[in-house]
């Protein structure tokens, strides 16, 4: 088994030239899998609400949510490098909240790390004082859901060359205010390059392109499992929604037909003394 990568061993993968393996998982069995499968980085992300939770944003995801999955995600992969994702209003209102929240990932569900969306001056601010609490920061630059409204819906982003260089910008803001890596979401290729470019720090993408040091994907998606809609920059590894719903269709018909249980496999045994026995007794208590 691997052992749990560190930001030193990430920062050695990045000067290699070797790309970050990170994916969305948020139980223990999907965590498990993802470990022997040797995925190097989790995002428990606040996509919970979505993939999970089935609401239909991010929004109502709470914190307790969060710490619940993490823990359930650390128990499926104890040497995976965990990071927790901060859910909407657990950081913006005072650094205070902020610090005690991203402290709560950390203690509570030994996440090694903690994601939050943004880069605005606010933002950058609460970057400090977390990373300043010695909680090591990822930034969310692009596409962040949280500012679904604000960026007119779940647009990609970056596509001309003034919102380039804004995100651009952010990424050096949110680098300078003490972000260990940054995950770039929804931007075209060359943006995503521009960005990897300019940065001294790990540049993370979903759906920015070929670029980056690394890739991420929710699960859900690259798995073939939520179908409410698929995002363009996701590639279907599988198709684990059909497949459980074929299991699914044949227990519901099997049961309905008598066909499961078979009692001669799927049932727990008795000795055939024992069996006679109590059926006498049965026999008996009919009169
Ligand atoms: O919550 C999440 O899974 C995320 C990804 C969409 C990047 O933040």
């Amino acid at each position: 088994m691997a052992k749990r990568k560190t930001i030193p061993d990430f920062k050695k993968m990045v000067a290699e030239g070797e790309k970050i393996v990170y994916l969305t998982a948020y139980d223990y069995l999907t965590a498990k899998y993802e470990e022997r499968a040797g995925i190097e980085m989790i995002l428990v992300g606040d996509s919970l609400g979505m993939v999970q939770l089935g609401y239909p944003t991010t929004f109502p995801v709470t914190m307790d949510d969060m710490i619940r999955h993490c823990c359930a995600v650390r128990r499926g992969a104890p040497n995976v490098f965990i990071v927790g994702d901060m859910p909407y209003m657990s950081y913006q209102v005072s650094n205070e909240l902020a610090i005690a929240n991203a402290g709560r990932f950390i203690k509570e569900a030994d996440c090694d790390c903690i994601k939050l969306e943004g880069a605005g001056p606010q933002i950058c601010e609460r970057v400090k004082a977390i990373s300043g609490a010695g909680i090591m920061v990822m930034g969310h630059i692009g596409l962040t859901p949280q500012f679904a409204a604000q960026l007119g819906g779940y647009k990609a982003q970056g596509k001309s060359m003034e919102a380039a260089l804004k995100l651009m910008a952010e990424a050096k803001r949110l680098e300078e205010a003490g972000c260990w890596a940054i995950l770039v979401e929804g931007v075209p290729a060359i943006v995503g390059k521009a960005i990897k470019e300019q940065a001294n720090i790990p540049i993370l993408g979903i759906g920015a392109g070929s670029y980056t040091d690394g890739q991420l994907l929710i699960y859900a998606d690259m798995a073939g499992y939520y179908d409410d809609f698929c995002p363009k920059f996701v590639k279907q590894y599988g198709q684990i929604g059909p497949a459980l719903q074929k299991c699914f269709e044949e227990y519901v018909a099997e049961v309905k037909s008598g066909a499961f249980p078979d009692n001669s496999k799927h049932c727990y045994k008795i000795s055939d003394e024992e069996a006679e026995k109590l059926q006498a007794k049965l026999d008996e208590l009919k009169g």
